[in-house]
């Protein structure tokens, strides 16, 4: 599983710290030990359930959001230095574990995805949270897959988390214009 989580990840080998790296990549592999979904159905089901046929794969969203989240961190690093610290790894590994509880959000019936029981419950934020704090991700980016999503509006959020909440918004919310009539 190690091998096939890396070759779905390859930015988990952006993270410099070795022991974030391996706490991210833990929490991926833990989280298919308890979904029903496989490594290959995230490249196969759509990014989100929201919009009806949705073409891109889960994992190209998931994917374009770090890479995302990494430039534009780059940038205000580049141009706002020590006026604004960001941590890079700490965008990176809480990018890359943003969803990561969206394997215990669905289930599949009959080939498709869909939100399980446990998921109207627990949207992916909390499970992410569980998923990763078990693997000892450190709270900084824990906080990041808290409030990536529309529950962190209530939260006030690290200058990592606007980072990759915006990154994940920008790569989602155009997809509503296709369709919309
Ligand atoms: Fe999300």
């Amino acid at each position: 599983m190690r091998g096939t989580v890396l070759k779905l990840w390859p930015e988990i080998e952006w993270i410099e710290d070795p022991e974030l790296r391996e706490q991210t990549l833990q929490t991926w592999i833990r989280a298919f030990e308890l979904s029903p979904l496989t490594p290959r159905d995230l490249l196969e089901i759509p990014f989100t359930l929201l919009i009806p046929g949705c073409k891109v794969s889960f994992m190209s969203h998931k994917r374009v959001v770090v890479h995302i989240a990494r430039k534009a961190a780059q940038a205000m690093q580049e141009f706002f230095g020590d006026s604004l610290p960001i941590n890079l790894d700490t965008v990176i590994a809480g990018a890359i574990l943003a969803d990561v509880g969206k394997l215990l959000e669905y289930e599949k019936v009959d080939g498709q995805a869909r939100q399980s029981q446990r998921g109207k419950h627990l949207r992916h934020p909390f499970t992410g949270v569980s998923l990763a704090m078990m693997c000892g991700v450190p709270d900084p980016v824990c906080h990041i897959i808290a409030a990536h999503a529309a529950e962190g509006d209530l939260v006030k959020r690290s200058t990592e988390a606007f980072i990759v909440h915006h990154a994940d918004f920008m790569a989602y919310e155009p997809f509503k214009n296709l369709g919309a009539k």
